[in-house]
């Protein structure tokens, strides 16, 4: 636990890797390695949907929990290549990740959208993971509190304190994503205290201090233990490393 009593919660997103074969190895052999490690870390891996039923198997009795890479806002409907919250939920999920940059900047997703699954999401009893952060012209250009700020309070629009305070943040810079070039602590710490503030600005101090935000980024064996060292970055939102079972063990260890 940190020193605020939040849980480090350790996840992985395996974007569009892994076959349904691929993903149930991957899964058995991490889940003997974390059998130690998963009282004081919270942890979860979100497979593609195809994979997401049998990896729900395959864990079944362990404490790795299932992600949803995203989630639509209606239930069902007219929504040819979507997948809905109950979905979700049924496949075996216990959370899902909402807004990442890559649906952000591939698939049309907004502030708005986002805020409409969102909604979805929590009201079929997922987790949900919202992701935000900024792109290197917009760092260069000085903007990236105000960027993250927007993305924060758009996503977050219209929510009370309690939806809030059952929602994790991960901030992701979008150019330490998938590059090997990772936001130094320094870097990551400043952003998650802003995002800190604004949320006991939107939703109350004690649901801030309780709310985790996630750092993603490039996170590896080697600098986690120095980005999860940082006061406010309380777990990690892992991408490449996460596809490894040893790197995303190792992982799991800096974060206890
Ligand atoms: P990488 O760890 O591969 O940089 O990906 C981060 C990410 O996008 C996690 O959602």
């Amino acid at each position: 636990m940190s020193s605020a009593g939040r849980r480090p919660f350790i996840a992985g997103n395996w974007k569009m890797h892994k076959t349904v074969g691929e993903a149930v190895a991957l899964v058995r052999e991490l889940a003997g390695m974390v059998s130690g490690v998963g009282e004081t870390v919270e942890v979860a891996v979100a497979p593609p949907f195809t994979a997401i039923q049998p990896v729900a198997q395959a864990l079944a009795g362990t404490r790795i929990g299932v992600a949803g890479q995203n989630c639509h806002w209606e239930a069902s409907g007219a929504f040819t290549g979507e997948v809905s919250a109950p979905m979700l939920k049924e496949a075996g999920c216990r959370y899902v990740i909402l807004g990442h940059s890559e649906r952000r900047q591939f698939f049309g997703e907004t502030d708005e959208s986002v805020n409409r699954r969102l909604k979805a999401a929590l009201a079929n009893g997922l987790v949900p993971i919202v992701c935000v952060g900024e792109t290197l012209a917009e760092r260069e250009a000085g903007r990236t509190l105000e960027v993250v700020s927007r993305q924060v309070r758009g996503g977050l629009a219209g929510f009370d304190a309690a939806q809030v305070g059952g929602m994790v943040i991960a901030y992701e810079p979008v150019w330490a994503i998938g590059t090997g070039r990772t936001a130094t602590s320094a870097q990551a710490q400043e952003v998650h205290a802003a995002v800190r503030a604004l949320l006991a600005e939107l939703a109350g101090g004690d649901t801030a201090a309780r709310v985790r935000i996630q750092y993603g980024g490039s996170v590896k064996p080697d600098n986690a233990a120095e980005l999860l060292g940082q006061p406010d970055v309380d777990g990690a939102l892992v991408g490449g490393a996460s596809l490894k079972a040893s790197d995303f063990a190792a992982i799991l260890r800096a974060a206890r």
